[in-house]
């Protein structure tokens, strides 16, 4: 009863606290407007305004100070606003006395009073306001001032995004810095230490900090979720936590809590993985195999092998390393594939399509460790044997078989080539049936079957 009487009290502190302010300035006013006239009633208007100015402080201060006293604020933050106020209160009163004594002091002692009071008022008063509504609120609002992303995240991190955990990374460090101040270790209000994961979701007095899955039945989450007003709203001082970091914490909890998820695991949400982008500056787009690759250009002397009139080619990155290559003639010989071997880790994409291609000829095509695409469709004398040699091809993501003599068979091979995306088989001897069960395998790799 009384500690409710009590914090009651304390929550009218930011109420009351304006009273002192606008009496004070407007006693410190009249003081100066009339200064010259000798006029008793204003002299008595002005003590009066000391003594209202003590009167509302010293309530402010002592609701204050129950305020203060529930936890709610860091020691650190609030000793300045704390004797700021009590030595506002105690000038006022002192003022209020020499002047309801009638005791005469000259009027430089008057402005020195007035300026005092006033610059009190204003340390106190911005102290406070940091403790509401955040340091750097005066600022932080203006046009020009540019909002600072809140990232805990190095550069260097950031461009290695697939060794990024979400707990350690995203979730952590935002606990960190604004929560740990109060629990921790030695300081655990609530019974409620952060510091480590283990005590994390442990909890403190009221039960379990974080419940597997469940955000909306783990107290961190709902702590930090409240409406800002909410007496049980966390953090109860400094910044809260941003729309951003709770929508990372609830995906967190939502998504089994464990220590070791990786952040590139926010993937299969799209919504989440942008909002990840944005606020800290990740790229987690999958990256394909050529993104990640980087080659030395071919020497000018190598690509004379493929100079002749029966290929054409290009390259297909500005860096002049990543080579896409045709072959023109009606019909390929072994000496034409010996040729193109001359820049093998510079092809990315080979096209050898209407040329008379055999089987025999494919192991030529089996060491081009950066291949990734391979057209060799409406080559009619291409069967499964031919392409058991293609399966050395460990990057291959883009395969085309039209037109050629395959069959269901053929699948054992292709499944066993990791990176494959997509298919073109039709035109072929492969079945219906034979594709479904492949794709029921293999739900990653597209189809093009036109049957
Ligand atoms: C300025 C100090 C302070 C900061 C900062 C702070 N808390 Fe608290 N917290 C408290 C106090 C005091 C209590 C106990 C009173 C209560 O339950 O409201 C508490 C209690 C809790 C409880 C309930 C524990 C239990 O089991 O009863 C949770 C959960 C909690 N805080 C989470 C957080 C989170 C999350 C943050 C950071 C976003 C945070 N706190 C930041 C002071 C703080």
């Amino acid at each position: 009863m009384l500690s409710e009487l009590i914090d009651f009290l304390g929550s009218l502190h930011p109420l009351i606290v304006h009273l002192p302010i606008g009496i004070l300035l407007m006693t410190i006013g009249i003081d100066f407007i009339m200064r010259n006239r000798n006029n008793s009633t204003v002299d008595k208007i002005v003590t009066l305004g000391w003594f209202l100015s003590f009167l509302s402080g010293f309530w402010a201060a002592l609701f204050g100070w129950f305020l203060g006293d529930n936890n709610y604020y860091f020691e650190s933050q609030i000793s300045i606003h704390r004797w700021g106020g009590i030595a506002f209160v105690g000038l006022c009163f002192f003022v209020w006395i020499l002047r309801y004594l009638n005791f005469k002091y000259s009027t430089t002692f008057t402005q020195l009073f007035n300026l005092t009071a006033m610059v009190l008022i204003t340390i106190t008063g911005h102290y406070g306001g940091e403790m509401t509504h955040g340091q750097n609120y005066l600022i932080n609002n203006l046009p020009f001032v540019t909002q600072e992303k809140t990232t805990h995240i190095s550069e260097e991190k950031r461009a290695a995004v697939d060794s990024l955990f979400v707990f350690e990374d995203l979730v952590y460090p935002v606990l960190e810095e604004k929560c740990m101040a109060c629990h921790n270790q030695k300081q655990s209000y609530g019974g409620l230490n952060m510091t480590s994961f283990e005590a994390l979701l442990k909890g403190g007095n009221s039960g379990i900090g974080i419940q597997k899955g469940m955000p909306y039945k783990s107290l961190i989450y709902k702590r930090v979720s409240f409406p800002q007003d909410h007496p049980k709203f966390m953090p109860p001082a400094g910044v809260p936590l941003s729309y951003d970091q709770i929508a990372t914490l609830e995906w967190w909890i939502d998504n089994g809590a464990e220590k070791q998820i990786p952040v590139t695991a926010v993937r299969k949400d799209p919504k989440i993985q942008r909002l990840m982008e944005l606020q800290y500056g990740l790229d987690l787009r999958e990256k394909s195999y050529l993104e990640t690759l980087t080659l030395t250009p071919p020497a000018p002397s190598d690509l004379e092998a493929i100079n002749g009139e029966k290929f054409s080619w290009r390259f297909i990155n500005p860096e002049e390393s990543f080579l896409d290559v045709k072959f023109t003639a009606k019909k390929i010989e072994n000496a034409d594939l010996v040729n193109i071997q001359q820049v093998k880790n510079n092809v990315t994409w080979l096209t050898l399509t209407d040329c008379r291609l055999t089987d025999n000829q494919l192991i030529y095509l089996a060491n081009f460790p950066n291949l990734t695409r391979l057209k060799l469709q409406k080559n009619p004398m291409l069967t499964n044997k031919g392409i058991e040699a293609l399966r050395a091809l460990e990057n291959l993501n883009q395969l085309n078989l039209y037109g050629t003599r395959i069959n269901d068979a053929v699948f054992a091979t292709l499944g066993q080539m990791k990176n494959l995306k997509k298919l073109f088989l039709w035109n072929t001897r492969v079945t219906p049936a034979g594709i479904e069960s492949f794709k029921a395998q293999h739900p990653e790799v597209e189809i093009i079957a036109g049957l």
